[in-house]
């Protein structure tokens, strides 16, 4: 708020300088050289003016970045909209710290309507943890076309950022775009992640509740993520919270398989939000759709390796999630462990509802469809939790292809049982690398099938939908419609 206001003081002064300029020389073929006169104003003002702690002089950064043409005839002061980190300092050799040259450039481009942040293409940056915060003049570019290294070590992370390598904090109208390669370097992090079983082996780094992001949104509205990679992710390639408004597409994450705790997307605390047109393959989920979510819209998504597009999991530790509005369609499953999953813990309190799976190709899938109620990873005790997150108005359509062990896995509790599961239209059929096929499971599920139905166990699946689960279930609803 203060940079802009300062800014639209300096506008104001600009603006009425200029005035009695060309009052003195009150000729009207003068007029013709006033967007010179603007120019050098703007430069006399910044030489020899004390820039102030809460006014600092904007887009004038040292040094003077790229500058560009302005439209002719333009009455506006003559200011740059590019800020290229190479004109900042960095050395984009691989090796030497660039994290301070992009934090001044952003910091420079932030107070500029329409700025782009470049990150030029045949460079590698090598960048600490850094937060790139915002409020920023809207429209605001970050253009990555070469490559930005994360520190391979996990030690060279700082203990307060364990959370993310580059968090985006407070930013509004901002675009990351451009043909280049966001690199986590996180092998390291794959380790250790999975070293409380093998102690020996490796000391591992105290890894945080929250899975360490490559990117991170935090705090933020309109959003446009597109067209760039981002590879070899700490635990999660780009992961949004607190935030609204969205898009993400065009955009590749690829870790390998053997990066067994690494999610591609994240999101939590978020509404309005589309994935689109991208293609996703990392260890562990492609996209993970946690608490607080709603209105998310995934599709025309490749996804594979990894255990699929996963709901959850939600309510661990007894907490209320609240999750609802989700469509997830068109999409491409290969090789993944799940397909589409809902999986929340014991002793959960909330719900998820009005989720819709559809036009799901899947192709050598473990498990297609999935929802677990009794999920619960090894080293925490939930055996003697009792309720659950309700889970209602799922619908499942179009969803055709091979799975390797069991097509249809609906496991909800007996306190809560999961009410108005469609089942429409699937058609899965064991793949040639199956080792061993269990039947369709529908525990305590209630809801309607529709035909086509292969294989046609799964007719039977689905219990009739029950007036008493309903009102179960609505109960439950009703803690996430008091604004958790
Ligand atoms: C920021 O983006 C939102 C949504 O696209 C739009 O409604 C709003 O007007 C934009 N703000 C500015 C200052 O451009
Ligand atoms: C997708 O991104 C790539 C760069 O990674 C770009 O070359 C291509 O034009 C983009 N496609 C669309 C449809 O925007
Ligand atoms: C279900 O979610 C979709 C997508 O967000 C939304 O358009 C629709 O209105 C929701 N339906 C209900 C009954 O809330
Ligand atoms: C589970 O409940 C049983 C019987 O009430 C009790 O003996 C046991 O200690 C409980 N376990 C945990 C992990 O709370």
């Amino acid at each position: 708020m203060k940079g802009n206001q300062c800014l639209s003081i300096l506008y104001l002064f600009l603006f009425l300088a200029s005035f009695y300029v060309t009052f003195l020389v009150s000729s009207v073929e003068a007029r013709k050289s006033s967007a010179l006169s603007h120019k050098k104003h703007h430069k006399q003002k910044h030489g020899k003016g004390k820039s102030g702690r809460y006014c600092p002089p904007p887009a004038t950064p040292t040094p003077t970045p790229t500058p560009t043409t302005p439209p002719s005839g333009s009455t506006y002061p003559v200011m740059s909209n590019n800020f290229n980190v190479l004109s900042f300092g960095a050395k984009g050799n691989g090796a030497t710290d660039d994290s301070k040259a992009l934090l001044e450039a952003w910091e420079a481009a932030c107070k500029v309507q329409g700025a782009t942040v470049e990150i030029p293409s045949g460079y590698k940056f090598f960048i600490k943890p850094i937060t790139l915060q915002g409020p920023c003049m809207p429209h605001l570019v970050l253009q990555i076309d070469g490559t930005v290294l994360a520190p391979p070590k996990v030690s060279s992370w700082p203990e307060s950022g364990l959370f993310q390598w580059i968090n985006f904090k407070w930013v509004q109208n901002f675009t990351i775009q451009g043909s280049g390669t966001v690199d986590g370097q996180g092998s390291e992090w794959w380790v250790s992640s999975q070293s409380t079983t093998n102690k020996k082996s490796y000391q591992p780094a105290k890894i945080p509740n929250m899975k360490p992001s490559a990117l991170r949104f935090y705090g933020s509205n309109s959003i446009t993520v597109r067209d760039i990679t981002i590879t070899n992710s700490p635990l999660c390639h780009l992961k949004f919270d607190n935030s609204i408004g969205v898009q993400v597409h065009n955009v590749t994450i690829s870790s390998p398989e053997d990066s067994p705790n690494t999610d591609g997307i994240h999101l939590q605390n978020s509404r309005d939000v589309e994935i689109h047109h991208s293609n996703i393959g990392c260890g562990d989920d492609c996209v993970s759709i946690q608490t607080g979510c709603s209105n998310i819209h995934l599709h025309h998504i490749t996804c594979g390796p990894g255990h699929g597009i996963s709901l959850g999991g939600l309510g661990k530790d007894r907490s209320v999630a609240c999750v609802s509005d989700i469509v997830v369609e068109n999409i491409i499953m290969q090789n993944t462990l799940f397909g589409a999953r809902i999986k929340t813990w014991p002793g959960g309190i909330g719900s998820v509802k009005n989720v819709s799976f559809s036009n799901i190709q899947v192709s050598d899938v473990k498990v297609p469809l999935i929802i677990d109620q009794f999920y619960c990873e090894s080293h925490v005790h939930c055996k003697n939790q009792t309720g659950a997150i309700a889970i209602s108005n799922i619908q499942y359509s179009k969803i055709v292809g091979t799975y390797s062990a069991q097509p249809i896995h609906l496991a909800c509790s007996n306190d809560i049982p999961c009410s108005d599961v469609d089942l429409i239209d699937i058609q899965l059929t064991p793949s040639p690398r199956n080792r061993g096929l269990q039947q369709a499971l529908c525990l305590n599920s209630y809801g309607t099938t529709k035909a086509p139905l292969v294989p046609r166990s799964i007719d039977y699946c689905l219990r009739e939908s029950h007036r008493l689960v309903r009102r179960v279930q609505s109960s439950h609803e009703r803690i996430c419609q008091l604004g958790y």
